[in-house]
């Protein structure tokens, strides 16, 4: 770091002695600074509001405000802000308070002009290595995060994520991520740590601030001891330090907000960790946004295939409420085989999606109540692969294609539509052939009434080892028998 960006930093002199206010401004000028001076506490308020001052030295006795008013008033608009206290009287207390107060530094008059330069150039170092630092830190965060949070779509592994890392990064000890509801209405989503954190968080101090910061859109900070406060919010319980809420806000709306908790014996949170928070907590929004959208589009898509499952059924008279039957009997199965709730869900959506390539096939040849010719049964045939070609062009559906392709190939390789036989069929489609054609036989069609149960297990038995996996019709049966297919 060097002198050469600090050098045009504009100075802002305070002092209601306008002599004072020449010499130091001509010197510090000489120097290569900005100077801008104020004859009072109030004019240098004015003047930080209107313009940016990297550094404020001021006089303590001032009519008016003092200096260590005004000192106190900068620390609140920009902690970073640094100000040098000038003092006339030196007393060791207001030089102790004036520092604890938040001052860089102070000098006592008459001073030195060479000492302010001095005074002046160690401050402004000091307030771009911290700016720097923050900078980094902030640029550390944000990539992180973003590598974090946009490496899932999965919205509670998202939440815990996001909070699991604001706990961190913030050292709080307690964290709470609150979301609005379809009421708008505040609900607790996820805590840290977990066990009976939810009643830790339905305190009144917590609920009322994290309305309040949703509400305002804008952080809400409380502290030990602070007693008086905005209407609607309470004082800090004693065993609490320090406690900040963010809201949780995209461009169109706020989603809910984030609390942080330190408690008694730590420290206060830092204008570092709010500022990060900050980062972090905009990030977060964007991410938790996008994964809702992607879950709503999803379920809206996946609304938008079940009725296209049920106008296929509509075309085909017979099938009411098929794909529906073959989705529960397959899931049933699946869940019995012990599959992964992916795996399930998967299954779940192909039983659903089946027979979808039935729209390509003519309506005189699904409803035909005699006897299908070769021809007839050859375009009743290619509905798994009209049906596969569909789903293949949809991103959600895409990993169902092998299951609603091969869903009527047989396990000795007798099926279509390539004739694969054993292992070479999906798993997901030789358990939904198993639920489709019991589905299909206790069920009426075209051609024939509706069996009754035990003729359609005998007939799944017979079949073992030829259309269908000898243990999945083990299984299948087992749970028939059982009772257990349709609760
Ligand atoms: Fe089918």
């Amino acid at each position: 770091m060097s002198d050469m960006n600090i050098r045009d930093s504009r100075i802002l002199i305070v002092d209601d002695e306008k002599s004072i206010c020449d010499i130091i401004g001509q010197y510090l000028r000489k120097l290569g600074y900005s100077v801008s001076i104020a004859m009072s506490a109030e004019e240098a308020m004015e003047s930080i509001r209107a313009q940016s001052v990297e550094l404020v030295l001021t006089d303590i006795k001032m009519p008016g405000m003092s200096g260590v008013d005004l000192l106190k008033w900068v620390k609140e608009f920009n902690h970073f802000l640094p100000v040098i206290i000038t003092t006339g009287f030196p007393t060791l207390d207001t030089a102790i308070e004036a520092l604890k107060l938040g001052a860089f530094d102070y000098l006592t008059k008459p001073f030195h002009l060479e000492e302010i330069g001095e005074k002046i150039r160690r401050a402004l170092l000091s307030r771009q290595l911290e700016e720097e630092n923050l900078l980094f830190s902030k640029l550390v965060s944000l990539h992180e995060v973003t590598k974090i949070l946009s490496s899932t779509h999965r919205i509670g592994e998202l939440n815990t994520r996001f909070l699991d890392y604001s706990v961190k990064i913030s050292r709080a000890d307690f964290g709470a991520l609150m979301f609005y509801d379809n009421a708008y209405r505040l609900f607790i989503a996820e805590t840290i740590p977990l066990p009976a954190a939810e009643n830790f968080w339905s305190a009144r101090v917590f609920v009322a601030g994290s309305q309040w910061a949703a509400k305002n859109e804008e952080p809400l900070t409380l502290e030990a001891g602070i007693t008086t406060l905005p209407p609607d919010l309470m004082p800090l319980p004693p065993e609490i330090q320090s406690y900040i809420v963010f809201p949780l806000k995209t461009p169109q709306r706020t989603l809910g907000v984030l609390n942080l908790v330190r408690m008694r014996g730590n420290i206060s949170f830092s204008n570092v960790d709010m500022e990060l928070i900050n980062v972090l907590c905009s990030q977060a929004s964007i991410s938790i946004e996008n994964a809702r959208l992607y879950h709503n589009i999803r379920d809206n898509y996946l609304k938008t295939i079940r009725g296209f499952a049920l106008a296929v059924e509509a075309k085909d008279r017979y099938t009411h409420g098929h794909s529906e039957n073959v989705m529960k009997f397959t899931v049933v199965l699946a869940r019995h085989l012990g599959l992964s709730a992916q795996e399930i869900e998967q299954i779940k959506y192909a039983g659903l999606l089946h027979d979808i390539g039935k729209i390509g096939v003519s309506e005189a040849i699904l409803n035909k109540p005699g006897r299908l010719t070769p021809e007839e049964f050859e375009e009743i045939k290619s509905h798994p692969e009209i049906g596969a070609r569909i789903i293949s062009d949809v991103p959600f559906l895409k990993s169902l294609v092998p299951i609603v392709k091969h869903h009527h190939e047989f396990f000795n390789g007798q099926g279509y539509p390539d004739g694969i036989a054993g292992d070479a069929i999906p798993l997901g489609a030789r358990i939904l052939s198993v639920a489709d054609a019991f589905e299909a036989m206790t069920s009426n069609r075209p051609y024939r009434q509706a069996m009754p149960q035990d003729v359609a297990m005998e007939i799944l038995s017979q079949q073992k080892g030829k259309q269908f996996q000898p243990d999945l019709i083990d299984l299948f049966l087992d749970i028939i028998s059982k009772g257990k297919l349709t609760e």
